[in-house]
């Protein structure tokens, strides 16, 4: 290769993570790949931070076989990359974006839900919001998929109102932790439920009360909730319905698991305690949208919500962050931080 042909690839290629079967970390790869061109309405971002999440953890394993219907690929995957939350820099804008300049600072979700894991990645206009100046990269990279989540299942799915009696269950996760503080700064008293080793963490971002799972069963207990939000947890609709107050909201983000029949039944469950009672219990899908983030923006700027991050990797050791996210005891978020110092992007 000349001179000139070297500088010209060292211009135009990144550092990305790659997977060409689905399987365990294992497949990830990092790569030299062509640095991405936004389309008219997107932007490119120099990715600062990018925050793990389980989707990208589907993605990659495929562990969920809708996956490979919805757009994932039947037998292998078809994006071959990875990574959805982000924040970081725009460095480049197509020739209809409005409301981003060069030099932003944003923080949302990477086109089409991949591609995060890399040094740069383009995003559309409506996934991306201006980055608090208070808050750092790393942490609002972790303000998109769990944080809208959490802010969807307790605001529009739960109808959260002030005073209400809301439990968190699986508070101490990505999901658990954006949980606790979003339903505080609606002025609920909040229960958050999590094993021995989190019971410290749910009293710092502000849990009234906490219950160690593995010690206290808050089903059997007598207490009764307005809302219960279920970040992560394996109880029963039954036994989520118990712990209702009559007109309460059981809203299921995550958690469960289970063969699809399991599923089937399960919604049918749902859907028949919501007819036949005043109790409502429902699953969800959040939906990442300009409005949520810009609503989130405001929680982390005037501090009401602080991301929790418990493990930061580089890129080069994306493969490590997706384990500890399989192992799924995450206390809180996990980030990759990239390294730009060395790095001209051509403007
Ligand atoms: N509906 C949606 O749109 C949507 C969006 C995002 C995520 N999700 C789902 O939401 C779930 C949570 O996501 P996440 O990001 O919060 O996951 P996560 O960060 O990996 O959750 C790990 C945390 O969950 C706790 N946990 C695990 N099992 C528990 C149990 N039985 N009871 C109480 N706590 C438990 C762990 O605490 P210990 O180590 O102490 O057990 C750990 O702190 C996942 O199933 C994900 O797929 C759904």
């Amino acid at each position: 290769m000349t001179n000139s042909k070297e500088l010209k690839k060292r211009m135009t290629d990144m550092k990305a993570i790659v997977y060409e079967k689905y399987g365990l970390p294992d497949v990830l790869e990092l790569k030299d790949v062509e640095n991405p061109t936004p389309l008219d309405d997107e932007v490119l971002v120099e990715v600062h931070a990018a925050s793990v999440n389980a989707y990208d953890w589907h993605f990659l394993t495929a562990d969920i076989f809708l996956i490979r219907l919805m757009g994932g690929g039947l037998l292998r995957p078809k994006k071959k990359t990875l990574g959805a939350d982000i924040a970081g820099r725009v460095v480049a804008v197509g020739k209809n974006i409005t409301r981003f300049h060069l030099g932003d600072e944003v923080f949302g979700k990477a086109k089409g839900g991949s591609g995060g894991f890399a040094e740069y990645v383009c995003a559309p206009e409506k996934s991306l919001e201006l980055k608090p100046t208070n808050v750092s990269f790393e942490e609002a990279s972790t303000a998109s998929i769990a944080a809208l989540t959490a802010l969807q299942g307790l605001r529009d799915e739960g109808q959260i109102q002030s005073g209400n009696k809301v439990l968190i269950h699986g508070a101490s996760g990505g999901v658990g932790t954006f949980a606790v503080q979003i339903a505080k700064s609606f002025e609920a008293e909040v229960t958050a439920v999590c094993s021995s080793r989190n019971v410290d963490i749910a009293r710092s971002i502000g849990a009234n009360h906490v219950i160690d799972y593995t010690h206290e069963d808050f089903t059997l207990n007598g207490e009764l909730y307005d809302l219960i939000l279920v970040a992560n947890g394996n109880r029963s609709i039954d036994e989520y319905k118990q712990a209702l107050k009559q007109n309460g909201i059981c809203v299921l983000a995550g958690g469960g698991g289970g063969s699809i029949l399991e599923l089937i039944v399960g919604m049918f469950q749902e859907w028949w305690i919501s007819k036949t009672e005043n109790k409502k219990i429902g699953s969800f899908l959040a939906n990442i949208n300009q409005k949520d983030l810009a609503f989130m923006k405001e929680l982390l700027a005037s501090g009401k919500v602080k991301p929790v991050i418990d493990q930061r990797y580089s890129l080069n050791n994306t493969a490590d962050a997706l384990r500890y996210l399989g192992e799924g005891h995450a206390q809180g978020k996990i980030v990759i931080t990239m390294e730009h110092a060395s790095k001209t992007y051509p403007r």
